[in-house]
């Protein structure tokens, strides 16, 4: 899958001092900008745990100034489980999943996946991360987009899986298409066939259905239920969708708004898989009602 490092240089094509990286060809895209590396079955390894202990995150703000973002977060997530975050605006979200693909660094408190740094799993090309900003390379087709963390990995392409992806998001007959003649809403189920190309054992997901319609976007959150619950991949899924997150996850945590705290955590125990219909019973109202009062709440 793509590894978040590659993924930012796919963003601007720039190496890390600003420099246009002369190893990514635009026609082809050849990439070797990480070393090759022996080929990981995640199904060998299992799932991973994720686990955030006391993690406080402060940004710089203008010359003098500080944010606080994240403020004492705890968390750990079992291997296989999935998690769906819930928070308004700006509250952290979007931070806690970039601190658990090392693209930031905590300023206090361990952010540890399988116990080790995440950069770990990251180099491991282990990690599938799908963002806000779906970061696709214009110039490279649907298939080639979604075939990317194969040639990151230094790994040969296996086109029956990306064919397998693209028919899974239902953007088959896109294949040969580029990013800009998409929507916005197929652009990001390019960008989830991607983060699921290598069977990534943890996929960070950050409101990967925000541009979909309803209907598609309930037919993605049945898709992804199947996908996580045949690969068992350890899922962390950002959404502003209270119902997308009491139907697809084990533990639902809502964070309050800045500084990010946990305020609440929630178990939908409803049996899996989980059916449509489910969306129509009381006991999926109730709670989604009781998560909507609670991000509703000012934190104390
Ligand atoms: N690189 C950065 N530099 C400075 N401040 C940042 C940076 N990244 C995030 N922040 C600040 O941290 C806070 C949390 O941002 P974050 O993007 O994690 O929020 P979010 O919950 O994902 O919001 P949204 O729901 O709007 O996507 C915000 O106040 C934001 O301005
Ligand atoms: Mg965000």
């Amino acid at each position: 899958m793509l590894s978040p490092g590659a993924e930012l240089s796919s963003e601007s094509d720039k190496s890390a001092d600003g420099s246009t990286d002369p190893s990514i060809e635009h026609d082809d895209i050849s990439i070797s900008t990480s070393p090759v590396l022996p080929h990981v079955d995640a199904s060998e390894i299992g799932p991973a745990n994720l686990s955030l202990s006391g993690v406080t995150k402060r940004f710089p703000l203008g010359r003098n100034d500080t944010v606080l973002a994240l403020d004492d977060i705890s968390l750990d997530i079992a291997p296989g489980e999935f998690v769906a975050l819930l928070g308004p605006s700006g509250c952290g979200k979007s931070t806690v999943l970039r601190l658990l693909c090392g693209l930031e660094e905590p300023t206090g408190g361990d952010v540890r996946i399988r116990g080790c740094h995440p950069s770990e799993l990251v180099a491991d090309h282990r990690l599938g991360v799908a963002f806000q900003d779906h970061a696709l390379l214009p110039w490279a087709t649907v298939a080639d987009n979604v075939a990317l963390p194969f040639k990151v990995a230094g790994q040969p392409v296996d086109n029956d899986r990306v064919r397998s992806l693209l028919e899974l998001v239902g953007i088959a007959e896109f294949a040969k298409a580029r990013p800009k003649q998409l929507s916005g809403g197929m652009r990001q189920r390019v960008s989830i066939a991607r983060a699921l190309a290598l069977r990534p054992e943890v996929l960070l997901l950050d409101e990967p259905f925000g541009a979909l319609d309803a209907v598609t976007r309930r037919r993605m959150n049945l898709e992804l239920q199947d996908i996580w619950s045949t690969d068992q991949i350890t899922t962390v899924l950002v959404t502003h969708s209270v119902e997308e997150a009491v139907f697809l996850a084990d533990r639902v945590v809502v964070m309050t708004g800045r500084p990010g705290r946990i305020q609440t955590i929630r178990t939908p125990g409803f049996e899996r898989p989980r059916s449509p219909e489910l969306l129509r019973s009381p006991e999926f109202h109730e709670l989604v009602d009781e998560l909507t009062i609670a991000l509703d709440e000012e934190p104390a």
